[in-house]
């Protein structure tokens, strides 16, 4: 069983792909985060995050870097989206991200294109999204968490500014699968946005 769960920048995606694989036993890839090692290997390497060949250069990052807990940082996010919109780059992560989707068990997916391309067979598909006022708000007490001090303004700036990146770029934009469920977290605390998210697998399975 494969599930994809896509949607935009703190829209609470990952907290409900995670509580998706706890609930059905099944393994979890945060695919944002290859995008962000990649951001930081080209930081690391003193390249260009908007050339294709410096970013795909970045692509052969060595996996300990996945450990690294400065790749959630919001730099480290916008990074991750200028290197994103590189064809180059996308079809280098695709191995990676098609084998776990496909391995024997099945998986949990979370990113932007995983119920368009890397897993469009997917057998559930969300798409989680909230208002950009809800998502800042969220990441801005994960940041004052964090200790990053950031006012909400320079938030909702950043949220903006990413969104109409991975919306707008050519390759793999994100966007909600044509069969995907709609799941909108504005008004949702963590336990609510679960449980309609385990709703609607069910449904998905069912309609099988
Ligand atoms: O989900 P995130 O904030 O960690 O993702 C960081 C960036 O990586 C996001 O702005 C766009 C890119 N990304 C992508 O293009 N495709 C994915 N499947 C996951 C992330």
């Amino acid at each position: 069983m494969i599930i994809a769960v896509d949607g935009p920048t703190a829209s609470g995606k990952g907290t409900i792909a995670k509580a998706l694989a706890a609930h059905y036993g099944l393994p979890h890839l945060d695919t944002g985060l290859l995008y962000r090692a990649v951001g930081r290997q080209v930081f690391l390497d003193g390249g260009d995050p908007d050339d294709a060949s410096d970013a795909l250069a970045a692509t052969s990052f060595p996996d300990s870097l996945l450990g690294d807990p400065r790749l959630r940082s919001e730099d480290i996010g916008g990074l991750a989206s200028r290197v994103s919109v590189h064809a180059v780059v996308r079809q280098a992560l695709f191995d990676r991200q098609r084998a776990f989707a496909t391995q024997t068990g099945g998986a949990v997916l979370d990113g932007r294109d995983i119920g368009t391309v890397i897993a469009p067979e997917a057998d559930a598909k969300l798409f989680v999204t909230a208002s950009v006022e809800a998502r800042a708000e969220r990441r801005w007490k994960e940041m004052q968490e964090r200790g990053e001090p950031h006012t909400l303004e320079v938030i909702v700036d950043d949220l903006r500014r990413r969104d109409e990146r991975d919306r707008n770029r050519a390759e793999a934009p994100l966007v909600a699968a044509p069969d995907a469920f709609v799941l909108d977290t504005s008004d949702l605390g963590r336990d609510e946005a679960i449980a309609a998210a385990i709703d609607a697998v069910e449904d998905a399975l069912k309609s099988q």
